[in-house]
């Protein structure tokens, strides 16, 4: 029993009285997706194991050992998505969306899993929002992605997160800047760790990356990727901060910046926070011009960023950014009798209708307990309907607050006329 009442290590449930917190910021993420024009894309939780295998990259800690991947009964292999930006982009192919006009814009919210040793901040399903832009080249595109991020950053109310920008060049500039990492390290082989060892031979940037003291000690005079950029590159890279500065978007330029995926080209950047302990990129994103061609697709230069819910969340708890609450019971119908449950549904209704948030007794509560429900609710109005109200065909609500009651006509107008009550009330309240 206890097996099937306990949930997986490194998931979490969303209670009903926190998802008002995740709502409030996926409302946000969505208005900024639609003021920036992206449009939302919806993919499947499961892809072929193969496409994140060539998308994300080989020689990738999430495909070398984070991907929940299993055979299917028909013998297929099968991998939950670590990240939205491989089945998004199979998507934009599968469908030549390209068709319908360039650059095509797309948002996203979605679970991902990756078999990561939980802590704080880093799960085994977590949720990411993303936007992803297929098929333009020009550095205003990197520089109104990185726009879009910050905005969805200060409306969320969040401070001291800041931008670390950098170029990862193109295929070109990194084979001679991956030679030059092949040299310096190579010099240091006898006290790199294991991982780095392997990396050195196929992937030497993420050395770059390696959390092991020793190595980041190394890694510190380690040549720069900004040293090796081609002339496109480093002009591409230019022209992105020249936008940025524009828009008055503040930035770091941290050469270290590699991002854990294969996927990127040229620009790289991450927001992080101090204030959540290690796990603080709270959005990573980038180029990955060549990603759609590894697909099979066209050359269609594209980029993306995602951020993740549950760090974002921490972040606005840790700095006690007050997520503002759903509006309380609007009101609440007491009933005696079975007619007047009858008459508390039709009255509902018309209340709902007007969108307000309305609720009677289903529990088969007697009064007394209705009425501590209704207080317990937070509810702002009740009424008690009974034999009386009925014959009379009107009854009193009640201000819970201020005890003040009104009379209302239980008719066709009752649930217009309790809107304005509510609605005037509200405006006093908040006066
Ligand atoms: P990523 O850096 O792997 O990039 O993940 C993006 C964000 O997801 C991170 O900054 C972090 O906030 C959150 N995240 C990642 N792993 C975990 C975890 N184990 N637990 C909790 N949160 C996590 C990508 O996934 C790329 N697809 C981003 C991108 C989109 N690049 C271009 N387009």
């Amino acid at each position: 029993m206890a097996l099937i009442t306990k949930k997986i290590k490194g998931t979490e449930d969303v209670l009903p009285k926190q998802s008002y917190r995740w709502q409030f910021i996926e409302n946000i993420m969505r208005e900024e997706a639609r003021v920036y024009g992206f449009r939302e894309i919806r993919t499947p939780v499961f892809e072929h194991t193969e496409l994140f295998a060539r998308g994300v990259g080989q020689t990738t800690d999430v495909v070398q050992k984070e991907m929940y991947t299993f055979d299917t009964k028909g013998g297929e292999s099968v991998t939950l998505r670590p990240e939205g930006t491989a089945g998004a982009a199979r998507a934009v192919l599968e469908h030549s969306l390209e068709n319908e006009g360039l650059p095509i814009k797309a948002s996203y919210f979605v679970s991902c899993y990756r078999y990561e040793k939980p802590q704080a901040g880093r799960l085994r399903e977590f949720h990411q929002f993303g936007l992803e832009e297929y098929g333009t080249a020009s550095p205003a595109a990197d520089a109104e992605l990185i726009c879009a991020a910050q905005s969805i950053i200060d409306r969320l109310g969040l401070t001291q997160v800041r931008l670390e920008l950098n170029s990862i060049g193109c295929p070109e500039c990194r084979a001679k800047y991956n030679q030059a990492l092949r040299d310096y390290f190579g010099g240091y082989r006898d006290r790199l760790c294991a991982t780095c060892l392997t990396r050195l031979e196929k992937n030497p940037m993420r050395l770059l990356d390696c959390k092991s003291p020793q190595d980041r000690e190394i890694a510190k005079d380690a040549p720069k990727i900004t040293d090796y950029l081609c002339a496109e590159c480093e002009n591409h890279f230019a022209a992105v901060r020249q936008y940025l500065d524009a828009a008055g978007i503040a930035y770091t330029v941290n050469p270290t910046i590699v991002r854990g995926l294969d996927y990127y080209t040229k620009t790289v950047f991450e927001f992080v926070t101090d204030c959540i302990g290690a796990q603080g990129t709270v959005c990573g994103g980038g180029r990955y011009d060549g990603l759609m061609e590894e697909l099979g697709g066209k050359h269609t230069p594209s980029l993306g960023f995602a951020m993740g819910l549950e760090r974002l969340l921490m972040v606005m708890d840790a700095q006690g950014i007050a997520i503002p609450q759903p509006a309380p019971c609007a009101l609440y119908i007491a009933t005696m009798g079975d007619s007047a449950k009858v008459k508390a549904f039709e009255l509902l209704r018309g209340v709902r209708e007007c969108g307000l948030y309305a609720e009677t007794d289903v529990a088969g509560r007697g009064l007394r307990a209705q009425m501590k429900y209704a207080d317990k609710i937070g509810a702002r109005y009740s009424l008690v309907l009974g034999d009386n109200e009925l014959a009379e065909n009107k009854a009193r609500v009640k201000n819970m607050e201020s005890g003040e009651q009104t009379e209302l006509a239980l008719d066709e107008t009752f649930a217009e006329r309790f809107s304005v009550l509510h609605l005037t009330a509200d405006t006093a309240f908040e006066m």
